[in-house]
């Protein structure tokens, strides 16, 4: 007589499709924050000397810890490696498979499809630019500040990188979201047509009032830059504490 054996399917590429979803989500919404913290320079040089004061423990411990700020690049880096590991299991491998996902993408001529490349490009992107910005940050936390971070983008040229990646992790972020809500059924009234497009009309509300903020921010730092650009070095100290001193 045969023996039937039945081979319970493995939960790991659901526990990994989860995991991908969760740092996605995580790194989205730390985008968001990120984007105004790095937007206080349109407040005034005070105003972003002041969060980036406020993440090295200043106003806590009267003194600068920018180790702190190593430690959550740190984190923030480790989800990035976990999150695009986890994202290469979905990346056609070779040749043939790409050459099969573009004449599906074509056929189908669904947006949804397309945006996935869109997913898969901006993210390849990021593996380069997001590392670059995150060394930077990592090693050098201490030179966070208005005009330390506006010499570093228009002195040391790293603007072009800035716009680059600006536009990968808008495009990204977004698209990102949109497909989340979609996959695990968010917001979903009982009616997947109307709340797809509700969702599509949200995205691109995302994407434009974060590109316009970063774009506007971007221009900050350069005029600053400009500005600055004899004094390459000197760090900003605020007026208040100009008048204590
Ligand atoms: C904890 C981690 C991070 C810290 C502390 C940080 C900090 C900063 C700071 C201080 C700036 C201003 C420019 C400068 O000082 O060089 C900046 C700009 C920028 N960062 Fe980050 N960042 C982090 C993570 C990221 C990540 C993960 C991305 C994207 C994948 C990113 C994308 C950008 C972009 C695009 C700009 C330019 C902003 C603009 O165009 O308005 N950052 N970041």
């Amino acid at each position: 007589m045969k023996m039937m054996i039945t081979k319970h399917p493995s939960a790991w590429p659901a526990r990994f499709d989860l995991m991908q979803s969760a740092t996605g989500l995580f790194l989205a919404l730390f985008m968001w924050l990120h984007m105004f913290f790095v937007s206080s320079i349109l407040l005034g040089k005070d105003a972003m000397w002041t969060v980036a004061r406020f993440f090295e423990g200043y106003f806590f411990f009267g003194t600068n810890f920018p180790l702190l700020v190593s430690g959550f690049v740190a984190l923030i880096f480790s989800l990035i490696i976990i999150h695009s590991a986890l994202a290469l299991r979905k990346f056609p491998a070779n040749w043939k498979q790409y050459s099969r996902f573009w004449q599906h993408m074509r056929s189908m001529r669904h947006a949804d499809t397309t945006l996935w490349l869109v997913q898969v490009v901006t993210g390849f992107i990021m593996f380069f630019l997001a590392s670059v910005h995150l060394y930077v940050m990592l090693s050098r936390p201490e030179l966070i500040g208005p005009y330390a971070s506006a010499d570093r983008v228009w002195s040391l040229r790293m603007w072009p990188l800035y716009l680059l990646l600006l536009f990968a992790v808008e495009l990204h972020g977004a698209v990102g979201l949109y497909r989340l809500a979609i996959k695990w059924g968010w917001f979903d009234r009982g009616d997947p047509q109307s709340t797809r497009r509700r969702l599509k009309t949200a995205k691109w509300i995302m994407s434009i009032f974060f590109l316009v903020l970063g774009l506007a921010t971007l221009a900050a730092y350069i005029k600053i830059g400009i500005d600055h650009s004899a004094n390459v070095g000197e760090l900003y100290t605020p007026s208040w504490m100009e008048v204590q001193q």
